[in-house]
């Protein structure tokens, strides 16, 4: 899709459709041109409702109010709707309310670009997204006082943003027969070599010479190797290091403790927080911000047979502490206590944040469309929580207690690899996590759940059904923040 950005009116572009925003309670204004027949068709500007006039060449679309996250979802409505259409090129004006609001134009093409998605690898008719060329019309430029240079660079932060998004919303729907943890060390291998970005792949050799057993026995059943991946982005005066761990299993059946069938389906999604930190990298290249980052993948698949690693194990994690498995179906949390360790041996970060569709227990606790934020110290986790408000994505708090901690106790090692109680599964699995940071580090920790929003089977706002790139937009927005200090 092109992006072409000009200070023509709107009327004076030329392209196969014009897209047109109204806000709810404009309806009635006289500077709506179809009102008749909008009326005709029951159109009333709710929000993300469309209405296609094809013998005008308009698409109408509803919001609520114009800011940030109405125009992105409406955007992505607006192109959802063309898909089965055969318009070809599309102008928009730019919605901007002063000058200061930019960010309303990257909301824009970031919708446009993250509706015009879809999944199509396995199906054997592909779906075309018929729109290829967009013109963005910055009509009051004058009156406004608008600056062309800065908002070429939202429409281009916006492209790279949601490219990345989409990106990621690939790799998590590819089947666990096409991606497997050498798989995700390939794509990674590529995005250095595409953005020059440091890669290295560690494999069961290395990783045995760095002591990551807990990763290599859950990895043990599977007839696919297990892999630990680092990616770096090193600009020359970083204002800040960063380091993003992301859960790589790429497919979860649960190990012995098997998942019953119907929670086995769409596991796939469990590579959803590596996935997450290949799309960010990505991002973080192609914007060559001012912030050092390293990603960190635990590749991994958890499997069953006669080798498969049992309740009863005690597994010996990086940093020494003995765990008492106890259901091995929580293997995000042991793959995870090994690359949080190497991660910190490997880098002395400002912040680190990891990303993992940890536990089922978040999305009972938040909902399918929210992440759940934990840690030690509340100055990254609100950054994180600011981050994701400014890119459309959904974020709470969780907050870690002492009582849960101690549902972790094990009678036979340091750590049980599950809690005691059947309630607060994603916040004991947080303080699990916590056991493997290292004293100077827990405040500069941050742990992300998403396992509610990384795949949802029905589409939500801007998402459609499947993986929708949870993490990406919020992490690459806090990068931007860093990088702009
Ligand atoms: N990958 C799952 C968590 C998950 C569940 C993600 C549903 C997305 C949707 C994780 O490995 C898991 O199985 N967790 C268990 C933990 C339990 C055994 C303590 C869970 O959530 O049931
Ligand atoms: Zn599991
Ligand atoms: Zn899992």
């Amino acid at each position: 899709m092109n992006f072409e950005l000009t200070i023509s009116p709107i009327n004076e572009i030329d392209a196969a459709l014009e897209l047109i925003v109204v806000v709810n309670k404009n309806l009635k204004h006289d500077f709506i041109q179809d009102k008749k027949l909008l009326k005709k068709s029951g159109f009333k500007a709710g929000q993300d409702e469309t209405c296609l006039l094809i013998e005008k060449n308009r698409l109408y679309v509803g919001v609520e109010s114009i800011n940030d996250d109405n125009l992105r979802i409406a955007m992505a409505k607006a192109l959802q709707t063309l898909s089965s259409t055969k318009y070809k090129s599309l102008k928009i004006a730019n919605y901007m309310e002063n000058k200061t609001s930019y960010s309303n134009l990257r909301a824009i093409v970031e919708g446009l670009l993250l509706g015009a998605y879809s999944f199509d690898t396995y199906k054997t008719t592909k779906a075309k997204q018929p729109i290829k060329d967009i013109i963005i019309s910055l009509e009051e430029y004058n009156a406004f006082d608008l600056d062309m240079e800065d908002a070429a660079s939202a429409i281009e932060l916006g492209q790279i943003t949601a490219d990345a998004t989409n990106f990621t919303r690939d790799i998590v729907n590819t089947t666990p027969e096409d991606c497997f943890p050498e798989t995700l060390a390939n794509i990674a291998e590529g995005l250095a070599e595409d953005f020059e970005l440091e890669c290295k792949v560690l494999k069961p050799k290395q990783l045995r010479k760095e002591k990551m057993e807990t990763l290599l026995a859950v990895a043990r059943a599977s007839r696919h190797k297990p892999r630990v991946i680092h990616l770096t982005h090193k600009p020359k005066n970083p204002k800040a290091v960063i380091s993003l761990i992301g859960k790589g299993l790429t497919y979860d059946s649960g190990g012995l403790s098997l998942k019953p069938g119907a929670s086995m389906v769409n596991m796939k999604l469990d590579k959803s927080g590596a996935c997450a930190v290949l799309g960010i990298m990505k991002a973080v290249a192609e914007m060559n911000l001012e912030v050092e980052v390293h990603g960190f993948i635990g590749a991994v698949e958890n499997m069953i047979g006669g080798d498969a690693y049992k309740p009863d194990d005690v597994l010996v994690a990086k940093n020494g502490k003995t765990i008492e498995v106890r259901n091995t179906d929580a293997e995000g949390r042991l793959v995870l206590a090994d690359v949080l360790g190497y991660a910190q041996q490997e880098v002395e970060a400002d912040y680190m944040f990891d990303f993992a569709t940890l536990t089922g227990a978040s999305v009972v606790a938040v909902g399918h469309y929210t992440s759940s934020i934990m840690g030690n110290c509340d100055v990254p986790k609100d950054m994180i929580i600011d981050a994701a408000k400014a890119s459309g994505e959904l974020a709470t708090k969780l907050d870690f207690n002492r009582h849960l901690g101690k549902c972790l106790k094990s009678n036979v090692a340091d750590i049980s690899n599950i809690s005691n109680t059947p309630y607060g599964g994603a916040i004991t699995a947080g303080m699990f996590l916590s056991e493997f940071i290292n004293k100077e580090n827990k405040d500069k920790w941050v742990h992300i759940d998403i396992a509610g929003p990384a795949y949802v089977e029905h589409a939500w706002g801007e998402n459609p059904i499947g993986g929708s790139g949870a993490g990406v937009r919020m992490m690459i927005k806090l990068l931007e923040k860093l990088a702009n200090k």
